[in-house]
């Protein structure tokens, strides 16, 4: 839920994670991206994932500076980019990472430095 708060600056409830699927061309020429994209929201929603103290924002960007093996989805604030992502493991990263915590290791191809 969003509110204005004091003299116009926005308020919102935090989100846990923040899940990003490039939807652009070059990564995932035949548009899987996109796909994924919508897949997304319906499993956030399967699996309570919407609202409440876990919730998940959904998100999409035009390109991640990758453009090859994707559709590339990235989880933060985890840093986990996860590459060649099929609904099948999309399916799985909500289930597994998002739901229960436990990256889906043999799909990341990169994170951040620690
Ligand atoms: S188009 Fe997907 S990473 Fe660049």
């Amino acid at each position: 839920m969003m509110a204005i708060e004091g003299i116009g600056r926005p308020f919102m409830e935090p989100y846990s994670r923040h899940v990003i699927v490039c939807t652009g061309d070059f990564c995932s020429p035949d548009r899987k991206g996109r796909a994924l994209y919508a897949q997304l929201a319906s499993l956030l929603q399967r699996e309570d994932l919407l609202f409440g103290p876990d919730r998940v924002k959904r998100g999409e960007t035009p390109c991640l500076g990758v453009c090859a093996g994707g559709p590339i989805v990235v989880v933060y604030p985890d840093g986990v980019w996860y590459g060649g992502v099929t609904p099948e493991l999309l399916d799985r990263i909500v289930v597994e990472h998002l739901k229960e915590g436990r990256v889906v290791e043999e799909a990341v191809f990169h994170g951040l430095a620690t």
